[in-house]
C-alpha cells in the first residue's frame, strides 16, 4: 500500500520537531545576565523540571528516595519536638538510608559538632525560615586538623541545607598564627545543595572539599582561603564578605590535574569588605590546576587590582591555574592591574562555567522542600 503523502510529511515534521527538542535539550542553558531572572533560570535548570532525567538516567537511587513523602524529624530547643539536638536527629537516621529525610530545626543556637557520615545520604537540614537556627562550635586545626575542625561535616551524597547558619566561633587568628584555621562547614559528598545558608568563620570557613555542589542565596564570611577545596561548585547570588584586617584571600581551589572537572564558578555574587581598600584577593592556588571563575559579580574597592594572589605562592600560578573573570562590575573589577595569568573570558570561554551543566544539576538538583502546613505539622502527627 502506498502511504498518503501528507502522512509522510507529518511524520517528517514530527521527526524534525523531535530533533529540535533534543537539540534544545543538549544545549547548555546559560545563566541570564539579568539577576532578576536568576530564580526562574534555576527553576528551569533543575532535575525536577526535566521529566526525561527522572527515570532512566542512572540516578534511580535519587528517584526512589524522592518518591513518596519525605520522613520528617523535628528538632527544637523548647517546643515539642522529636529531639533537642541535631546530633540526636542525625543519629536516628539509619545507615544505608534510602529515603529523603528532612530534619526540621527550630530557631536558636545549637552548640554541636556534627558529622553526617557517608552511609547517610538524602538528608536535608531545614531551618525555620522565620528564625534560622545557628549550629556553632569552635574546633580549630591545631586540635583537630583543618578538615576535621568543621562544625558540620557532610560526607554523604544528596545532602541539602536550607535556612541554616553554620558557624565556627573560634577567634579570628592572629597574624602569622599557626593552627587557628577553623572550618564552619565541610561538604565532601556529591550532589549537594545549599539554599539561604550562612557560613561564618575566619580562616578556612567553607571547605568545599569534593563533589558537585550548588550554593544559592547564601552568605560566606571569612579572612583567608575562606572558600577552599577540590569541589565542583556553582555559587549563585552568594554574598562573600572579607573581614581580613591585613591580607584577605577568598578562594583556594584545589584542582590538581588538567582534565579534572573541579572548580568554583561564582555567578551574580556580591563581594563585600569593610576593611581597607586593595587588601583582598579573589584567590590563590592550593594545587597546580586551581580553577576559579567570577561572572556577573560585584567587586568593591577592597579587591586588590592584581586580583589574584601569588606572592611566594607554591605552586607557581603562572603556568598552571585557570582564573577567569567575565562581565564583573564595581571598582574592584578593573582588569588593567591584574596579574598576567588572570583571564578576561570571552563568551565562548565563559560558557562552560555559566550553566547548570557545570555541576550536572539537571540530573540531580532539587528545589528546597516546600513548607506546607502538612509539612510543618506532620511530625507532630506521627
Ligand atoms: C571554645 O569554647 C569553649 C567554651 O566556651 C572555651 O572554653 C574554649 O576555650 C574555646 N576554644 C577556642 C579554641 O576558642
Ligand atoms: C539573593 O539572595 C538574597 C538572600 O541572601 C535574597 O534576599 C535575594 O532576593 C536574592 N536575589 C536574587 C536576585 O535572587
Ligand atoms: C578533584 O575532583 C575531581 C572531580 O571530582 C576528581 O576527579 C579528582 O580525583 C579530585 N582530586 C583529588 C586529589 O581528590
Ligand atoms: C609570575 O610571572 C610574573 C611576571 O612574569 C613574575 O613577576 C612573578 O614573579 C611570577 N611568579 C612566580 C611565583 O614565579
Amino acid at each position: 500500500m502506498k502511504p498518503k503523502p501528507f502522512l509522510l510529511l507529518l511524520l517528517l515534521l514530527l521527526l524534525q520537531l523531535n530533533y529540535l527538542f533534543h537539540l534544545a535539550d543538549s544545549k547548555p542553558h546559560l545563566v541570564p545576565s539579568d539577576p532578576s531572572q536568576l530564580a526562574s533560570w534555576v527553576a528551569h535548570s533543575m532535575r525536577s523540571s526535566s521529566p526525561s532525567s527522572q527515570g532512566t538516567d542512572g540516578d534511580q537511587r535519587l528517584s526512589a528516595a524522592e518518591s513518596g513523602r519525605p520522613r520528617v524529624i523535628r528538632v527544637a530547643k523548647s517546643e515539642p519536638a522529636d529531639f533537642g539536638t541535631v546530633t540526636e536527629a542525625i543519629s536516628s537516621i539509619p545507615e544505608g538510608n534510602t529515603r529523603r529525610t528532612v530534619v526540621w530545626i527550630g530557631g536558636g543556637v545549637y552548640w554541636e559538632k556534627i558529622t553526617v557520615g557517608s552511609g547517610k545520604p538524602f538528608v536535608t537540614l531545614y531551618g525555620d525560615p522565620a528564625d534560622r537556627p545557628r549550629i556553632v562550635f569552635n574546633a580549630t586545626a591545631s586540635q583537630y586538623g583543618t578538615v576535621y575542625s568543621a562544625t558540620v561535616a557532610v560526607e554523604s551524597d544528596y545532602f541539602m541545607a536550607v535556612n541554616v547558619i553554620f558557624e565556627n566561633a573560634a577567634p579570628m587568628p592572629e597574624i602569622n598564627s599557626k593552627g587557628s584555621q577553623a572550618v564552619a562547614m565541610r561538604i565532601s559528598g556529591d550532589k549537594a545543595a545549599f539554599y539561604s545558608c550562612d557560613f561564618l568563620g575566619f580562616q578556612d570557613t567553607l571547605c568545599d572539599s569534593q563533589g558537585r555542589h550548588l550554593f544559592m542565596d547564601s552568605y560566606v564570611r571569612g579572612t583567608v582561603d575562606f572558600i577552599f577545596g577540590n569541589g565542583t561548585s556553582l555559587y549563585l547570588n552568594v554574598t562573600i564578605e572579607s573581614v581580613a584586617e591585613e591580607t584577605g584571600v577568598i578562594t583556594a581551589q584545589a584542582r590538581e590535574k588538567e582534565g579534572e572537572t573541579s572548580g568554583f564558578s561564582f555567578l551574580h555574587c556580591t563581594i563585600r569588605g569593610a576593611t581597607k581598600d586593595y587588601t583582598t584577593y579573589l584567590g590563590r592556588a592550593w594545587r597546580e590546576r586551581s580553577r576559579v571563575v567570577f561572572a556577573y559579580t560585584f567587586m568593591p574597592a577592597v579587591i586588590n587590582p592584581a586580583g589574584w594572589y601569588s606572592v611566594g605562592s607554591t605552586p607557581n600560578p603562572n603556568q598552571s591555574v585557570y582564573y577567569g573573570e567575565y562581565k564583573c562590575k564595581g571598582p574592584g573589577a578593573i582588569p588593567s592591574g591584574r596579574v598576567s595569568y588572570a583571564k578576561l573570558l570571552t563568551d565562548e570561554e565563559a560558557s562552560p562555567f555559566l550553566s547548570m551543566t557545570f555541576i550536572n544539576g539537571h540530573k540531580w538538583l532539587l528545589p528546597p522542600p516546600r513548607l506546607t502546613t502538612t509539612f510543618s505539622t506532620s511530625s507532630y502527627n506521627r
